[in-house]
């Protein structure tokens, strides 16, 4: 499939404004699962405890669970696909990266304009009168963490199922979904609302929508090129032609 690859470089090399959604799929080479892939979370964890509802009722064991699941993503370091996008934004090929992963690997790659459709590790929120802490400060130990200042139950500051997303980050990814002129989706099976709504977005104003995945996603049908590989492989074979046109 190199000559989709060729034909998936040329496009964003001549692009004005590249976009890329990213899902789980861009951080499994880093060791963290995703969601529905073969190895998927949702394959052994009951997804319903993510549920923002059963938080409110049994904050504890959600924050038990919780821990379990964040401890990979400390270790986690990123991987040549996050450094891959890295390198498209710094050679002024990719305007941004809108991520559904909480894991910061973006950033850590070097990647400078992100926007978190899911929130963060980065803080815990209090459920009662608002404070962000440090996650780092505040997940060890068990059970659900209290706010220093008013007692309240804190939170981590990812989106839960049934959760609103942030209000910021939703609407300045729906606003580069609106100017993107090539919109590639990587890693991600675009299953979840309103991430998924994102490409429908870009296409229906007139981009190109580039899906590069190791599985079938929802919206191939919609895309104009898929790339059927894995991101680690694929991101740095397409950064590496898109450099190459430019020099
Ligand atoms: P999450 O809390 O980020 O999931 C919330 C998202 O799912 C929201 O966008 C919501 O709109 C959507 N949603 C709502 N109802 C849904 C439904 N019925 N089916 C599917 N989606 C629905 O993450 P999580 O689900 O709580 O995952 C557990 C924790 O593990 C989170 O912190 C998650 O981000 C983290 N994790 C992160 C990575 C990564 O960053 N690469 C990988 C694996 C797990
Ligand atoms: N390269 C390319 N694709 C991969 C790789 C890889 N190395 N590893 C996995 N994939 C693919 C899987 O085949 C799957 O189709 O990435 C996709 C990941 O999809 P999901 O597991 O559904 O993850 P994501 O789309 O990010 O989930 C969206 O759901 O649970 C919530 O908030 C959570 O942000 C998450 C949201």
């Amino acid at each position: 499939p190199d000559e989709v690859l060729d034909g998936v470089a040329d496009l964003v090399a001549r692009s004005r404004c590249t976009v890329a959604l990213t899902g789980a799929g861009i951080s499994t080479a880093s060791g963290i699962p995703d969601f529905r892939g073969p190895q998927g979370l949702w394959r052994t964890v009951d997804s319903d405890k993510f549920d923002i509802a059963y938080f409110r009722r049994s904050p504890d064991e959600v924050w038990d669970l919780f821990r379990l699941l964040f401890t990979p993503l400390l270790a986690a370091v990123p991987n040549p696909a996050h450094y891959a996008l890295a390198r498209l934004e710094e050679a002024g090929k990719l305007c941004a990266v809108v991520t559904q992963n909480v894991d910061g690997l973006h950033q850590r790659a070097g990647s400078r304009r992100v926007v978190e459709l899911h929130g963060s590790l980065k803080d815990a929120v209090c459920t009662k009168c608002g404070a962000r802490l440090p996650l780092a400060d505040v997940v060890k130990g068990r059970g659900a963490p209290r706010c220093p200042l008013c007692g309240g139950v804190l939170k981590p500051d990812v989106v839960f199922f049934g959760e609103p997303l942030p209000r910021g980050a939703l609407e300045e990814a729906l606003e580069l979904a609106e100017t993107s002129d090539v919109f590639l989706a990587v890693g991600t099976s675009l299953t979840v609302y309103p991430a998924n709504t994102l490409p429908l977005r870009a296409k229906r104003q007139g981009a190109k929508l580039v899906i590069i995945n190791a599985e079938e996603t929802a919206l191939d049908h919609l895309a104009d090129y898929v790339v059927r590989g894995r991101a680690e492989v694929v991101l740095p074979k397409l950064a590496e032609r898109v450099l190459n046109t430019l020099s």
